[in-house]
């Protein structure tokens, strides 16, 4: 693993790596706290996503939390403990910015989760496209325990991935679920031993690289746009963005691959 040539070698609570050629990954790093996301912490993920969105070859980002207990563990209390309401509106925006910047990546992006995804642990997870985790992983939106709600997202987000009878229920009791309920609900996507999430997450990593950049991009915009549209909206807005592939170069080098029995080769595109 080499570390990205213009990263940031002073990110005081990140660590981004190249693991290999084109496939990326952001640690948050404050382990001493289980990784818990405090203001330095979305600064510096803005920072990194400033870098992610400026460079064509970054083609796939992961994301995890360092050490084997904690993907992360939340806002950081102690932080929040002293904001008052006009800070808390604040903190909140920033963090939501943060997190719809993420999802609005044109690149696919997995969260590894290797442990607790708790409040804007599990909001920073639900940011991302894929979620893969490890057996030993557990969610929550525990808020309400702390008498706030979610504030990075998770009380519309989590309803939009599993539904409003199981998002009430969890963010109403902060009830932690494990990674089996995780994949049950449909939450997760995939679930590893430990000891295999970060192989399995390159593995998933080395798939996409292979795939259109060009169409990656317009199926994740695609996808998320459609969801707040009327299903009619929706349709039309597929049969543009198809249309949109069609005139890219990508479609030609697939289809043409297909024809000649050989494999395609993309160049980055952003
Ligand atoms: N913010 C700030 N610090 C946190 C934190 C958070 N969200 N989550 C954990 N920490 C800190 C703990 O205060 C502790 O610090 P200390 O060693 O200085 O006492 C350290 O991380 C280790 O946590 P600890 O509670 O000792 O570990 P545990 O294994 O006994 O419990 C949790 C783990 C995750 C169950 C527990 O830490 C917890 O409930 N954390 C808060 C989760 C939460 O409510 N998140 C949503 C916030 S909106």
């Amino acid at each position: 693993m080499t570390f990205h040539s213009r990263a940031h070698p002073d990110y005081q609570t990140l660590v981004f790596l190249e693991v290999e050629q084109g496939i990326y990954q952001l640690s948050i790093n404050r382990p001493n706290v289980l990784n818990a996301l405090n203001l330095t912490c979305l600064e510096e993920i803005n920072t990194c996503l400033d870098l992610i969105e400026q460079d064509s070859e970054i083609r796939i980002l992961l994301i995890t939390g360092m050490g084997e207990k904690s993907f992360v563990a939340g806002a950081d209390i102690t932080y929040m403990a002293q904001l008052d309401a006009h800070q808390a509106q604040a903190f909140s925006d920033y963090g939501n910015q943060t997190f719809s910047r993420l999802s609005q990546l044109k690149i696919p992006v997995i969260a590894l989760v290797n442990g607790y995804a708790l409040g804007g642990g599990c909001e920073l997870a639900l940011s991302c496209d894929f979620i893969l985790a490890a057996e030993t992983a557990s969610f929550a939106q525990p808020e309400i325990n702390l008498g706030i709600l979610p504030g990075f997202g998770g009380s519309q987000k989590l309803a939009r991935k599993i539904g409003l009878n199981q998002a009430l229920e969890l963010i109403m009791t902060g009830r932690s679920i494990s990674s089996d309920e995780a994949l049950h609900l449909g939450l997760i996507n995939h679930q590893y031993p430990a000891d295999e999430l970060a192989q399995e997450g390159l593995e998933l990593a080395r798939r996409l690289i292979h795939k259109s950049p060009y169409a990656l991009a317009a199926i994740k915009q695609l996808i998320h746009d459609g969801l707040n549209l009327p299903l009619n909206h929706a349709l039309s807005l597929e049969s543009q963005t198809f249309a949109l592939t069609f005139a890219g170069q990508d479609r030609q080098v697939a289809m043409q691959a297909f024809l000649n029995k050989s494999q395609a080769s993309f160049k980055p595109s952003r």
